[in-house]
């Protein structure tokens, strides 16, 4: 049926049964530290290791912390494409966010500018830092909106980060992963759920995951009850 894209964990891709499906729009959710750019650059990577072209956008780190943290966990980033949106970098992204609307052609021309055609994984992390620079609620919809229209011009299978509880943002994706500290007899345990996946049957459990020297694993076949 739908062509598969793999996040590069393999844990992940056994609850989507299969991975990703290929040019749709993902968001991965969670509180900070919960694992999201880890999560990301191992969809990254494991594009980059099969030849594709892939580009990682912050807006959030900079491109020098995100190097160190990712390097020190072992990724190798040399294949990974960094844009540097964060708020201190040169670009004037936020300048044209604050107090304003930014409409799907400027977006589509800044991607453009920015990223090109041809790309096959694409990586925002964090749309977040898009609300902390819309002056309103209104204005940041109208503005994640608009980023999801220029998003699909791309053509590429994306991952969107987000640190918020809202559910705003679960609307405007074909599938949602949520990542989470959960209370487990009074002990804290990583757990990850599939949320939503449009077009596939999913693993609807929570299931829990690790962040190791290696990044990170989920165990598909165990609950959070029994870790
Ligand atoms: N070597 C490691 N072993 C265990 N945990 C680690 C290691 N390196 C980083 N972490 C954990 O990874 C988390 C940061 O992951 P990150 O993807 O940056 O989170 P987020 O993007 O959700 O804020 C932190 O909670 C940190 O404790
Ligand atoms: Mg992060």
């Amino acid at each position: 049926m739908f062509e598969r894209v793999s996040t590069g964990i393999e844990g992940l891709d056994k609850m989507l049964r299969g991975g990703l499906i290929k040019n749709r729009a993902y968001l991965v959710k969670g509180g900070p530290g919960t694992g999201k750019t880890i999560l990301s650059m191992h969809f990254l990577v494991e594009g980059a290791n099969r030849g594709e072209r892939v580009v990682y956008i912050t807006l959030e780190e900079a491109e020098y912390e995100v190097r160190e943290n990712m390097e020190a966990l072992g990724f190798d980033l040399s294949k990974v494409e960094i844009v540097d949106l964060s708020p201190s970098s040169e670009n004037p992204i936020f300048k044209g966010l604050i107090g304003g609307r930014l409409d799907v052609e400027t977006l589509e021309a800044m991607l453009n500018d920015l990223v090109g055609k041809d790309v096959d994984r694409v990586v925002i992390d964090s749309v977040t830092m898009l609300r902390v620079a819309s002056d309103s609620e209104v204005n940041y919809r109208f503005n994640l909106l608009s980023l999801m229209k220029a998003l699909r011009g791309l053509n590429a299978t994306s991952l969107l980060t987000s640190e918020m509880e809202s559910k705003v943002e679960d609307y405007l994706v074909s599938g949602v992963i949520e990542l989470r500290v959960i209370d487990v007899k009074g002990k804290p345990v990583r757990g990850l759920r599939v949320v939503k996946m449009r077009g596939s049957d999913f693993d609807e459990n929570v299931r829990p995951y690790k962040i190791t020297s290696g990044g990170l694993v989920v165990y598909p076949d165990v609950s959070v009850f029994e870790v």
